[in-house]
Parts: C-alpha cells; sequence; structure tokens
C-alpha cells in the first residue's frame, strides 16, 4: 500500500535547482491521489526555467515509480500562482530576507484555497460550532472544503465530527486530519482532552498563522473557521492573517444575544471583512408529537438585525434535539439524516452563503489561483 507520506519523501529527494529548495519544502506538489498502486501528483510551477522544469519533472517520476507498490505515474505540469517569495510562504525558519508579508499579502499562505469563511458570534453557546460543521458538510457538494477550529479556549469540532485521529506529520508541515470528507485541523488535536490551556494574545496569533502556512490543505474551494466567542484576540489575529472572504454572523433571536453580535458585527466591520449574512440559530421548535411551532428564544431577531445591517438573513435553523444529538455522537445531522429538514435548511445556507460570496466576489477580487 502506498502512502502519502512515502511519495512525499521519494519527491523531497528532487531539487529545483534555481532555489536550490525541494519540490515538497517549495510546495510545489500538488493535487496528490493516490488510487491503488497509481500516483499522480501536480508540479505547480512558478517561474523556473523550461529547462529546470524538464529535469524536475523526469526526476519526480522517476524516484517516484521507483517506490515498492507503485505501477504507475503520473505527472502533471501546473501553472500555480507567480510567488517570487514562495519560500517565506511555507514558513521556514530559515526564509530568506526580504519583503515581509503584510496583512492583506498573506493569500499567499494558502493559494490554493479559494474561498475563506469565519463563522462568529458575539455571544457563546449559539451554535457557531454547530452552524460550522453542518455548512461545511453541506459546502462539500460544491468542491473539497476544509475547516478549522480556532476556538482554541474549547475545541469542539473534533468531537463534533467524531475524530480521533491526529495530524500527520512531513518535513516541519502538518497534514490535517480527514473527517466526514473535511479536511480538518483543531489545536484538540494537537494537545490531551483534559489539559488546561491559557492562551495570550500572541499565541493565539501565532496558532492562527501555522494553521495557515504549516499546514497542507492542497486545493480548497472553501476553508471554514469555527470562531471562540465574542470579538477578542482570535478575530483580530484572523483578520490580520489572511483577508477573509466573508463572515457568517451566529445568533439566537434573543435580544441578549443580539445586543453582543452586533459589537463582533462592529468589529468585522472595521477590520474590512464583509459580512456574509446572519444565521438565526435555535429559531424556533417543531413538537415531535403535536407538529406545534414554539417560539422558545422570541421571534424575528434575526431579520431584525439583518436588516439592521443591510445583509441578508441566510438561514433560520429550528431547536431540535437531533442536531444536538448528532454533533454530541460525531455525526453532523447533515450526514446522519441528510433528508430531514434540519438538513436541508444547512443545505440551504450552503446555497445561499455560495451566492453571497460570488455577488462579493464581483466587487472584491478573492485570492483565487490561476
Ligand atoms: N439548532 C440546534 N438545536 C439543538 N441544539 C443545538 C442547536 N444548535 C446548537 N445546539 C447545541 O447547543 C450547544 C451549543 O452549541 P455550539 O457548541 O454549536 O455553540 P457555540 O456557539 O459553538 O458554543 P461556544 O461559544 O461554547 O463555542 C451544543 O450542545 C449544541 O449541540
Ligand atoms: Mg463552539
Amino acid at each position: 500500500m502506498v502512502t502519502e507520506q512515502a511519495v512525499l519523501e521519494a519527491l523531497r529527494g528532487v531539487s529545483d535547482p534555481d532555489q536550490h529548495r525541494d519540490i515538497v519544502a517549495l510546495g510545489l506538489i500538488r493535487d496528490l491521489t493516490i488510487a491503488e498502486s497509481e500516483v499522480t501528483f501536480t508540479l505547480a510551477f512558478t517561474t523556473q526555467s523550461p529547462a529546470s522544469k524538464a529535469t524536475m519533472h523526469s526526476m519526480a517520476s522517476r524516484l517516484v515509480s521507483r517506490l515498492p507498490g507503485v505501477s504507475k505515474v503520473q505527472v502533471k505540469m501546473g501553472g500555480g500562482p507567480a510567488r517570487p517569495s514562495a519560500p517565506a510562504a511555507h514558513g521556514h525558519a530559515h526564509a530568506p530576507p526580504g519583503p515581509q508579508p503584510g496583512p492583506q499579502k498573506s493569500a499567499e499562505f494558502i493559494p490554493e484555497v479559494k474561498h475563506t469563511v469565519a463563522v462568529s458570534s458575539g455571544k457563546g453557546g449559539v451554535g457557531k460550532s454547530t452552524v460550522s460543521v453542518n455548512l461545511a458538510v453541506a459546502l462539500r457538494d460544491f468542491g473539497p472544503v476544509g475547516i478549522i477550529d480556532s476556538d482554541v479556549y474549547g475545541p469542539d469540532i473534533p468531537l463534533m465530527l467524531g475524530s480521533r485521529g491526529r495530524p500527520g506529520m512531513f518535513e516541519n508541515r502538518i497534514i490535517p486530519v480527514e473527517a466526514q470528507g473535511l479536511k480538518m485541523m483543531s489545536i484538540g488535536l494537537l494537545v490531551n482532552e483534559r489539559e488546561p490551556l491559557v492562551w495570550r494574545g500572541p499565541m493565539i496569533h501565532s496558532f492562527i498563522q501555522q494553521m495557515l502556512k504549516d499546514v497542507m490543505w492542497g486545493a480548497l474551494d472553501y476553508l471554514v473557521f469555527d470562531m471562540p466567542p465574542g470579538t477578542g484576540d482570535a478575530q483580530l489575529s484572523l483578520s490580520q492573517v489572511i483577508p477573509l472572504s466573508g463572515v457568517v454572523m451566529v445568533t439566537t433571536p434573543q435580544e441578549v444575544a443580539l445586543l453582543d453580535v452586533r459589537k463582533a458585527i462592529g468589529m468585522f466591520q472595521r477590520l474590512n471583512v464583509p459580512i456574509l449574512g446572519v444565521v438565526e440559530n435555535m429559531s424556533y421548535f417543531v413538537a415531535p408529537d403535536t407538529g406545534h411551532r414554539y417560539a422558545i428564544f422570541g421571534e424575528g431577531g434575526g431579520q431584525r438585525l439583518a436588516d439592521e445591517y443591510g445583509v441578508p438573513l441566510l438561514a433560520k435553523i429550528p431547536l431540535d434535539q437531533d442536531t444536538r444529538l448528532a454533533g454530541d455522537e460525531g455525526t453532523p445531522i447533515t450526514i446522519r439524516r441528510p433528508d430531514s429538514p434540519q438538513a436541508r435548511i444547512f443545505r440551504e445556507l450552503a446555497v445561499a452563503v455560495r451566492g453571497r460570496l460570488d455577488e462579493l466576489g464581483a466587487l472584491r477580487p478573492l485570492p483565487t489561483i490561476g
């Protein structure tokens, strides 16, 4: 059985003659797939000369074909983004001196990620993590999706995705865990579950930076960030480290939750992060026995908030026991009961988020590769 790690290990034997670093460290390997004994990948060349490209291509193909268990190797040549500061983009400790990436330049940390979507709220416990995982699962219908649990204080995503795996390491880069068809990273995967962590601002900043530049996310259409509650360091760091495509604000219909979410929206606006819209969670409860609908946390709060800021109300998600259970048991409702009304609402949310991203993308170019 050929592993991704074995292939990458072999490819480390190929150096870029111009940059004197191996092609894995330079981040030139893209779309690596292993189907039984057949290995396919793309060499995402940037500014290499045609002669260097040809040499690297044949070396790469030869080294991988020599691996035990490999019967066929297909090496494609891709354009890749022009990244003159490629070594710095991969967070190498000995990056050559040169222009340091400023706040807006760091899209090059994750050049193959098309859209970055944060899920935030003002208040804790309103359902950010539940919305993040189900939104991420629903977005898989449209392309590859990753999820980063940026809630350093209460990393819930591994539990909600039923993942016990540990991320792999390769050459100082982290291979994200695969969970429910998503690529996932969480501080919860790196530390002991019961270990209390005391986070200071700079640590959060470097954690978020590490999640972006040291993790091999590969090509993703969407990268979803589950945020901690509030308007603290994580929100600030994230908006500084990458240009976020947008943020989804989660609230309950209650006035107290709305007050807090206003503060959070204000903060994202000051940071120039587009507000994709509002998700009203725990909007209503439909009694399973009578079918009667109850507005447990009040009514209309999400819509009022959306109108106030001129953004869409993206979804109204019912309070529902199966949604809670599904999260606790590690299989999101969108996977556990894909035909349920709750799952349908999350799929509609994904469509609405896509629509907003397209709409905003027309106004503001997103960091995509050519
Ligand atoms: N629509 C819903 N129906 C039923 N239970 C829900 C719903 N949304 C969230 N919950 C439950 O409420 C609790 C809090 O939700 P969740 O962890 O998603 O919120 P959060 O905003 O991420 O919280 P925190 O601020 O602590 O990170 C969880 O037990 C979750 O299962
Ligand atoms: Mg959470």
